[in-house]
């Protein structure tokens, strides 16, 4: 069930150039049902701005009540939220969204999870989920520069680890594709920027394979359709709605 609540910031620290760590409190996560799942909020009392600003779940502990987001300060919103102190409320309504299936992969298979700048984040969480469940989980994070990277070590706890920056500064300079083709596994789960979507979704034909997606959203709960995308089947809908039928795809059901 979807819950609208006022959650309390328990802590909020920076851990990359502009990217912040946001621990919540908050009676939803007894609701989150699978990784990928992602929280829409409402960063002022005002009307401006006036739309929630949409952030996915990174990781959750249901016994403590509490989940962590982490974001990228950008524009106006979540500026205003990198603002807030531990003790603050903030609006928040969720969990919204299908994640990432983590039923299909068994214990002892390999599952890829290659993700991009501040589509990093919902990753961890399925990956501690893989962990727990046996299977194998190789990462490739990929960033624009050494100051972006960030959960490195958190993420090489379980497992191997491959961070690129676009410019070299750290780790392997290049692509996450670049490794990808270097690697074998059974499934690859992955959320970051459309082009490297796009470039997984083309590179990996035969794979199976779970995309992300971000989309602009007005209500994140599948009434307003401001964050429609096509889809690729040719007898049904013509369209799907990123914010319930997604944000996790399987390859091929959208066009993207
Ligand atoms: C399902 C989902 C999960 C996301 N998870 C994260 C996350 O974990 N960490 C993170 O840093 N960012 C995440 N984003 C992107 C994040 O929502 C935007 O960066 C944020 O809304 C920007 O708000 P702003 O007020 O700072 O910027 P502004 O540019 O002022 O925002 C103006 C409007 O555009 C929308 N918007 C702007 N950029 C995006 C975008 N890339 N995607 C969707 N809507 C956008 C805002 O919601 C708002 O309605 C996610 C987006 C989606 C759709
Ligand atoms: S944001 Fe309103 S339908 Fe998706």
């Amino acid at each position: 069930m979807i819950k609208k609540e006022l959650s309390k910031i328990i802590s909020q620290k920076e851990i990359a150039a502009d990217v912040y760590e946001l621990i919540m409190e908050a009676d939803l996560v007894s609701e989150i049902n699978a990784p990928g799942q992602f929280v829409h909020i409402r960063v002022s009392n005002g009307f401006d701005p006036l739309l929630r600003r949409p952030i996915s779940i990174c990781s959750f502990d249901k016994k403590a009540k509490q989940f962590t987001m982490i974001y990228r300060k950008d524009g106006r919103g979540t500026s205003l939220m990198s603002d807030m102190e531990p003790g603050m409320y903030l609006d928040v309504l969720g969990p919204l969204g299908n994640g990432f299936p983590v039923d299909e992969v068994n214990a002892g298979e390999t599952a890829l999870l290659v993700g991009g700048g501040i589509g990093v984040p919902p990753l961890y969480e399925l990956s501690n989920q893989l962990i727990e469940k046996g299977v194998n989980v190789i990462h490739i994070l990929g960033f624009q520069t050494k100051s972006a990277v960030f959960y490195e070590k958190e993420f090489t706890e379980n497992g191997m680890t491959f961070i690129t920056t676009d410019d070299g500064s750290y780790g392997r300079k290049g692509f996450v594709t670049d490794v990808i083709k270097e690697l074998s596994f059974d499934c690859l789960y992955t959320c970051g920027p459309t082009p490297m979507l796009r470039a997984i979704e083309k590179g990996n034909p035969d794979k199976k394979l779970f995309l992300s997606l971000e989309e602009r959203m007005g209500c994140g709960i599948g009434a307003c359709y401001a964050c429609v995308c096509h889809s690729s089947d040719a007898s049904g809908s013509s369209y799907k709605k990123v914010c319930s039928d997604g944000p996790v795809f399987r390859a091929g059901e959208v066009i993207i």
